[in-house]
């Protein structure tokens, strides 16, 4: 499968990591998320959307990097969270064993655009045959592991009916 382009850190400008520890791929799990917060359809606000949503993991949340292994724009763009090879802080008991996706926008009540849909279908299909991906993964949606609306509710009932889903 040919992988999709993915904007990488040096690209969008991300700040430097305060801390990181690696993970075994391949991984068991995909985990879909929304930020819940703008959604973004060009390059350059999808930048300024990363820019804030690092900036609000490491300085509001705590963490040490941005939370999410990868982010997918309404651009059509898949951008570089912590990426394959470094946990992340996306869902309790599952950094470890699973990639968080994150869709920038609150997808509560409409699901992403057909740009945003297709990138994704690429880097999953990508990471499995890079070997990222464990080929039968599953996937899930974050509400499936802990008490959150995330990723927005017509989004997951979109998510629902992919192939590899399972509650
Ligand atoms: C997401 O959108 C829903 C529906 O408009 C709204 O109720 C919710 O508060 C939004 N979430 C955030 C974090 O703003
Ligand atoms: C995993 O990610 C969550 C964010 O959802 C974070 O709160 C937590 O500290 C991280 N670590 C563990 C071990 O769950
Ligand atoms: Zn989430």
């Amino acid at each position: 499968a040919a992988c999709p382009t993915i904007i990488s850190r040096a690209q969008w400008g991300a700040r430097i990591p305060r801390c990181q520890s690696g993970v075994a791929a391949p991984m068991k799990y995909a985990i879909i998320h929304h930020t819940a917060w703008q959604c973004c359809t060009t390059l350059e606000s999808c930048i300024q959307q990363m820019k804030h949503i690092q900036n609000y993991h490491m300085d509001n949340k705590g963490w040490c990097d941005i939370g999410y292994s990868f982010l997918i724009g309404e651009d059509g763009n898949v951008y570089e969270g912590r990426g394959w090879n470094t946990e992340g802080a996306h869902t309790s008991n599952y950094n470890t064993t699973g990639y968080g996706i994150s869709f920038m926008g609150n997808f509560t009540n409409v699901a992403p655009n057909a740009a945003a849909l297709a990138a994704v279908k690429n880097l999953l299909c990508c990471a499995v045959s890079k070997g990222y991906l464990r080929p039968d993964y599953v996937l899930k949606g974050h509400r499936d592991l802990g008490t959150t609306e995330c990723p927005g509710s017509s989004f997951y009932n979109l998510i629902k009916k992919w192939p590899r889903f399972h509650a």
